[in-house]
C-alpha cells in the first residue's frame, strides 16, 4: 500500500465505526500558554476531555500534523541520527469523549492492524501500565491487561512504568494510563537469536512502538496533583510514518514513499547518494525531516523569527542548513528547492501546503541566504578562536562574543567544537552572559520611595474617552529616581482624563491647574498594576486641593490619528506583501509612528510606494 492508501484505510476503518473524520488542527498553537506546537493528536480536544466544551461528536478520528521539538516531548536531537524519530510527523488517531472505553479501543486497534493491515500477529507486542508507588499512587491497569490477555499470549504483554505507560500532554492537562503496541520487523534469524519482548522500549530501530492507546481519566493540575475526570475518554495516536515503514516492508521511515521523493531530490540537488556513507546519510535524513517541519509551520503562519515559536522554527531550519553546509558541501541556498517535491507528495492530505507554496519557498530561501552568510563569517572567526586555543577547552568569553556580536548560535559552536574533539568552557560562557545582563540591568536601575497615601480605598476612574479636562483629587504619590530619567513624582488620582501608554500608543501629556493658578506639568502617563500613573517633575503645593487636570488636546488628537494610521499600514502591508504579515509591535507618538511586522525579505521600492499610496488614499 502507498502511504496515501494507508492513511485512507485508517480513516475509512474508523468512519465505519461511526467516527466523524475531522481535518488536522494547525501545528502551530497560538492561544495556549502551556503549549507552543501541537505535540499530539489530542491537543485540539483538550477542552472536551476536561469537560469544558460541549461534545457534538463523541467519536472522532483524523490524521494530525505534530511537532515534537520543545517542552515535555522533544525528539530534535534524535532526528537524523536514527531512522524512526521526526520533528514533524503525522499522528493517526481515534477518540472517544465519554463514549467507548478500553474494550473497544483495544479490540479495534487489534482488528485494524491484523485484519486490515494484515500485520503478522506474532510480531506484535503490547504493554500495559504496571502502577506507580510515587505520590500519585496509581494501580496497575488490570482492565487493559485482561482485555489483551484474551487476544495475545501473556508473554507478549509487557508491564511498563510511568515513563512508558502513563501519558501526559505537558506539565498540566488531561492524562492517564496507556497501552502501547509495538511491532518487531526484524528478520526471522534475528528473531530467533533474541526474544522480541526484551527489545520493546529499548530504542531498537526494528522493534518500534507504533500505536499508543491512552485511557484519559485524570487532569494533572498546576500544583502537580491528579484530579479524576468526571467522564472517561480514549485518546489513541499511531505514528503514520512508522506504520508505513512496517506495511511497506522497509527498515527505516526514510525508506517509505513519504520520504523517498524528498531524498531523491536532495541527492540530485547536492549530487550525493543516500545509503553509501553514514555522515552523508544523517545529513540527508536531517534535511528531509526538517524541510517538512519548517514548510508546514510556515503554511500555518509561523515564520522563522528571533523569539518563541518562530525561534524554534529558525533553529530547526538552521540545523538542516548547517548539516548540508558541513556534510553535503551546500554553499548556496538549496532547501527551498525541496518544497515542490514536498507539496506534490502531501497536497491531498494537506492542501494548505499548495496554497502557501510561494511564501514557503521565499521564506526558506531568504533564511538560507542570511544564515549562510552568518555561517561563513562565524566559521572563519571560530577557526581563529580555535587556532588561538591551547589545550582542549575553548574560552567561553570568546564564544560569547561570537554569539553576542555576530549572532553565531552557541549550540552550533558547541557542536562544531565537539566534532573537532574540543570542549566549550560553558561556565565561562554563562558568566559572560550574566555579566552582560547585569550591565544592562544596572543601566536601567530605579529606586522608589513608598507611596504617600492621601485617600484610602479610592477607586480610580478613567474618563478620558469623553473628557479631556476634569476636576480630580490626588489619591497617592511617591518619588522615583532612575538613572535614565532622574527624579520624578508618580501621581494617582481618583479619576483621570489622561490616557495611559498602551497598545503601542504613548501616554497623554498635559498639566494640572492648582486653584491659585499655578500649573504642574504631566510629562507622561502609564499603567501599572491596573493603576493609571501620571509623571511630573514636582508636586502641587497643597496636595489635598481639588485640581483641574487638562490633557494636551493637540498631542492626544495627533497620537490618535497616528494610531489609526498603524491600522491602515497593517492593512496595506497585508494587501501588498501577503497575509503572512503580522504585527510584532508598534510605537504610536504624536509626531510619528513605528510599526514592526514580520516579512521574510527587504521590501522593494515599488512595494514601499504601493504601501504609501494605499495608506494615503484612505487618509
Ligand atoms: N496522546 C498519545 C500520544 O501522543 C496518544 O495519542 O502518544
Amino acid at each position: 500500500m502507498t502511504s496515501k492508501e494507508i492513511r485512507s484505510k485508517f480513516l475509512d476503518f474508523f468512519k465505519e465505526k461511526s467516527h466523524k473524520i475531522v481535518p488536522s488542527a494547525p501545528m502551530v498553537i497560538k492561544d495556549d500558554p502551556t503549549l507552543m506546537f501541537t505535540n499530539a493528536g489530542m491537543n485540539q480536544f483538550k477542552e472536551f476531555f476536561l469537560g469544558n466544551s460541549v461534545i457534538k461528536n463523541p467519536r472522532i478520528a483524523d490524521t494530525q500534523k505534530c511537532l515534537r521539538v520543545s517542552g515535555k516531548h522533544n525528539d530534535l536531537e534524535e532526528v537524523g541520527k536514527d531512522t524512526y524519530h521526526h520533528t514533524m510527523f503525522e499522528m493517526l488517531g481515534n477518540w472517544s469523549f465519554g463514549d467507548y472505553f478500553k474494550e473497544e479501543a483495544i479490540n479495534w486497534a487489534w482488528e485494524f492492524l491484523t485484519e486490515v493491515c494484515k500485520i503478522d500477529k506474532n510480531s506484535i507486542y503490547v504493554s500495559v501500565f504496571e502502577g506507580s508507588l510515587d505520590s500519585d499512587k496509581l494501580e496497575m491497569d488490570m482492565e487493559a491487561f485482561n482485555l489483551w490477555k484474551s487476544i495475545v499470549p501473556e508473554d507478549r504483554i509487557i508491564r511498563g512504568d510511568k515513563k512508558d505507560n502513563f501519558w501526559e500532554m505537558g506539565e498540566q492537562g488531561p492524562c492517564g494510563p496507556s497501552s502501547e503496541i509495538h511491532v518487531d520487523i526484524r528478520s526471522k534469524e534475528e528473531k530467533e537469536k533474541i526474544d522480541g519482548a526484551s527489545l520493546v522500549n529499548k530504542d531498537h530501530p526494528e522493534v518500534v512502538e507504533i500505536w499508543n492507546l491512552v485511557f484519559i481519566q485524570y487532569n494533572r493540575k498546576a500544583n502537580g496533583t491528579l484530579e479524576p475526570l468526571p467522564e472517561k475518554h480514549v485518546d489513541t495516536g499511531m505514528g503514520f510514518e512508522r506504520l508505513c515503514m512496517v506495511l511497506q516492508g522497509v527498515q527505516s521511515n526514510y525508506d517509505t514513499d513519504i520520504f523517498t521523493p524528498l531524498i531523491r531530490e536532495i541527492e540530485t540537488i547536492t549530487n550525493t547518494t543516500y545509503g553509501k556513507n553514514e555522515e552523508t546519510d544523517i545529513a540527508i535524513r536531517v534535511i528531509a525531516d526538517h524541510i517538512r517541519a519548517v514548510a508546514f509551520s510556515i503554511a500555518d503562519g509561523q515564520l522563522p523569527s528571533n523569539t518563541g515559536a518562530g525561534y524554534v522554527i529558525r533553529r530547526i531550519l538552521r540545523r538542516a542548513i548547517r548539516y548540508g553546509f558541513t556534510f553535503l558541501d551546500t554553499k548556496n541556498p538549496f532547501m527551498f528547492r525541496l518544497v515542490n517535491a514536498l507539496v506534490a507528495s502531501m497536497v491531498e492530505a494537506f492542501p494548505e501546503l499548495k496554497e502557501q507554496r510561494n511564501l514557503i519557498e521565499n521564506v526558506i530561501r531568504e533564511e538560507e541566504h542570511s544564515f549562510l552568510r552568518t555561517l561563513e563569517q562565524g566559521l572563519l572567526l571560530l577557526d581563529g578562536i580555535i587556532d588561538s586555543t591551547t589545550g582542549d577547552t575553548v574560552n567561553g568569553k570568546k564564544a560569547f562574543e561570537l554569539y553576542d556580536t555576530y549572532g553565531f548560535p552557541i549550540d552550533l559552536t558547541a557542536l562544531i567544537l565537539s566534532e573537532k574533539g574540543l570542549k566549550l568552557d560553558e561556565s565561562g560562557f554563562e558568566l559572560a552572559m550574566k555579566e552582560q545582563k547585569d550591565r544592562s540591568k544596572a543601566a536601567s536601575e530605579v529606586s522608589k520611595d513608598d507611596w504617600t497615601v492621601l485617600m484610602e480605598d479610592a477607586v480610580q476612574e478613567f474618563v478620558g474617552y469623553d473628557f479631556l479636562k476634569a476636576q480630580v483629587k490626588l489619591v497617592k504619590y511617591r518619588k522615583v529616581v532612575s538613572k535614565k530619567e532622574g527624579s520624578l513624582f508618580q501621581l494617582v488620582f481618583n479619576l483621570t482624563p489622561f490616557y495611559p501608554e498602551g497598545g503601542g500608543q504613548v501616554g497623554d501629556k498635559g498639566y494640572l491647574e492648582v486653584p491659585n493658578g499655578d500649573v504642574v506639568y504631566i510629562l507622561d502617563t502609564k499603567k501599572e498594576n491596573n493603576e493609571i500613573i501620571h509623571f511630573s517633575k514636582n508636586l502641587p503645593k497643597h496636595p489635598n486641593e481639588v485640581l483641574t487636570a487638562v490633557v494636551d488636546k493637540k498631542q492626544r488628537e495627533r497620537t490618535a490619528r497616528n494610531h489609526t494610521a498603524t491600522h491602515l499600514l497593517h492593512q496595506a502591508l497585508r494587501e501588498v506583501l501577503g497575509n503572512h504579515v503580522e504585527q510584532k509591535g508598534s510605537a504610536v507618538h504624536s509626531k510619528y509612528l513605528r510599526f514592526d511586522f514580520s516579512h521574510f525579505a527587504k521590501m522593494t521600492i515599488e512595494q514601499l510606494r504601493d504601501v504609501e499610496n494605499f495608506v494615503n488614499m484612505r487618509i
